[in-house]
Parts: C-alpha cells; structure tokens; sequence
C-alpha cells in the first residue's frame, strides 16, 4: 500500500482539520444521533462495488469515534480481499476468520493501535468459506460480545455486488453507512444496494458521497 493510500486512509488521524475529517465527524454526528436511544452500536459501512472506499471510510469513522473518546473496535469483515491491517499495518496471521474457525477469541485476537480507544480486528487468513463463517452463529455471537466491550464496532464489508458476505454481515448490525464513489457508482448499482439493505434487519443510517475532491 502506497504511502499516499495509507495517508488518505487516515486522514482522521494525520489531518483532522481537513474537510474530509470534518465529513466523518459529521457522519459519526448523525449516527449518534440516531442512536440516542443507545440502539446504534454496531455499523456495517458497505457499497456495491469493489474500490468505491468502504475500508477509507470505515477507517476513518472508526477513527472519528475514538477521537471522541469512545471505546471503537473497527472490524475487518472482509474475509476475501482484507485491507484493515494494511492501513494500520498490523499483523492478520490471525482475525475474525480464525475465531469463527473456534481458534482464538476476540479479546487476545484484536490489536492495539497508535490511536487512542481504537483497537482493530483484522480479517485474518483468507478461508475457503467466508459467506458459511459470517452466517455462523460465531459471527453474531462475537458482535454480541463486542457491543458489550466496546462502546461502538465499526465493520468494513465485501462488495454487495460480488457476494452476499456484505448483506450477511449488515444484516446482523444495527446499522449501515451506504459508500457511493462520485463518477463511479452507478445510480442503479447504489439503488439496488440501497433496496437490499433495506429489506434486511438493518437500519441505513447515512450515506456518504466519496472521491468528492477528485
Ligand atoms: N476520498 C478518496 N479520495 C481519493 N482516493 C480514495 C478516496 N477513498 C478511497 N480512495 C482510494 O481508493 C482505493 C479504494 O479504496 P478502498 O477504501 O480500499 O475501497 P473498498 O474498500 O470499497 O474496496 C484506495 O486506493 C483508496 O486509497
Ligand atoms: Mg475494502
């Protein structure tokens, strides 16, 4: 990962007085809003396509929470092409697909990270069962025990329009954050995404328009 990539993934961190920073911090604004009544504790920030800037955007949100002094675990879901432990180069020998495999826990398996209340759960080694793994009653059963350590669990997904993984994942949330990449995403490919998030559990509590600066 280029230092640029790594840079633009944490602008939160490196340029919290950027206008970007500034979006994310309204995005956290309007999801805790929502929340007020306490129900918002687990995001699912998805998008349609591959490269549209779900693990950018989950980063840095993520990031904008523990600025606030809330507890975060930023969870990579992304069991196919896992991008979490480039951006804050941590190791992902081990991850979420280890523990759902029965191999570990959360609690020694999630990393520290230079930031303040932000700890990571990597993706961990690609398995040959991503869409069974995050299915499994493992899975809900550790977003349960994460909302219950943590004060907020930000989770980066796979492309909607490649699997089901991302809808899997949301559906066990209580919220998803909808990434659409300016001049990129189809307005049907948002839409359709848009319809089946809102079929599921979840609840869509924000949309954010990336690339605006590009
Ligand atoms: N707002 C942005 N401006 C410029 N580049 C961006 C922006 N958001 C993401 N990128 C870049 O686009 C690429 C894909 O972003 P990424 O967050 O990995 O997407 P996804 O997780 O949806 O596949 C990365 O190289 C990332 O650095
Ligand atoms: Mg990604």
């Amino acid at each position: 990962m280029s230092r640029w990539t790594l840079k633009r993934a944490r602008i939160m961190s490196e340029n919290p007085g950027s206008t970007a920073a500034e979006s994310y911090r309204r995005l956290r604004t309007n999801i805790e809003i929502l929340g007020r009544d306490g129900g918002l504790k687990t995001i699912a920030v998805v998008s349609a396509e591959q490269g549209e800037g779900r693990s950018t955007t989950s980063a840095n949100i993520a990031v904008a929470y523990s600025q606030a002094n809330r507890k975060v675990l930023l969870l990579d879901s992304d069991l196919r092409s896992p991008t979490l432990h480039r951006i804050f180069e941590l190791r992902n020998d081990r991850g979420l697909s280890t523990i759902l495999a029965g191999i570990g826990e959360m609690n020694e398996v999630a990393q520290r990270t230079e930031i303040d209340n932000l700890q990571v759960l990597c993706a961990g080694p690609i398995p040959p069962n991503p869409s069974e793994l995050l299915e499994s009653e493992a899975m809900t059963e550790l977003l349960a025990a994460a909302k219950e350590k943590f004060d907020v669990v930000i989770i980066d997904t796979a492309a909607m329009k490649s699997t089901s993984d991302a809808l899997i994942v949301a559906d066990k949330c209580d919220g998803a954050v909808l990434v659409i990449r300016r001049g990129r995403t189809k307005l049907e490919a948002a839409e359709k995404a848009k319809l089946t998030l809102q079929a599921s559990r979840t609840r869509m509590v924000g949309a954010i328009l990336n690339h605006r600066g590009r």
